[in-house]
């Protein structure tokens, strides 16, 4: 077991939806630590730049248009085993397949609107999270 980061973004639907506070406090209370955190908007240049991976996939305008339609919350979450502790926490990327009591299922609205990302990785979660915060922003 060693301390890891992850990477979190609250979605544009689920801000609008007034749910940022109630999941902060899921992640809080599974023992996550808030290291960065900061409310901001993407434009659809620099949404498209964080999902290159998904350049030329079918949803990935959508998926562009979606991250940019709003303000979205955007953190650095510090645990053991950070990564995989919160896609768990998380659930499917379909919240309708997303087990009970995930974040996903609680809160996601369709396989896109589905309420938060989370890195896949630890490399990612590197690359994300010094794609959002400067050194004087973490802590
Ligand atoms: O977020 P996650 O890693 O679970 O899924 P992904 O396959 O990396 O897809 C990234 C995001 O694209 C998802 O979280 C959805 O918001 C969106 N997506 C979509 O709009 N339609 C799909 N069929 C699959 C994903
Ligand atoms: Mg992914």
């Amino acid at each position: 077991m060693h301390k890891e980061i992850t990477l979190t973004i609250i979605k544009p639907h689920a801000v609008r939806d007034n749910n940022t506070a109630a999941i902060l406090t899921m992640m809080s209370q599974a023992g996550f630590r808030i290291s960065a955190l900061k409310m901001i908007r993407l434009s659809t240049f620099r949404t498209g730049e964080f999902y290159a991976e998904h350049e030329g996939k079918s949803f990935c305008e959508q998926l562009v248009e979606m991250m940019s339609s709003g303000p979205i919350i955007v953190a650095i979450l510090e645990k053991d085993n950070a990564v995989s502790d919160l896609r768990q926490l998380v659930g499917n990327t379909d919240p309708e397949k997303a087990a009970p009591g995930t974040i996903r299922r609680l809160f996601g609205k369709s396989i896109r609107e589905n309420a938060i990302h989370a890195s896949d990785g630890t490399d990612n979660a590197i690359r994300e999270s010094a794609f959002f915060f400067s050194d004087m922003e973490r802590f």
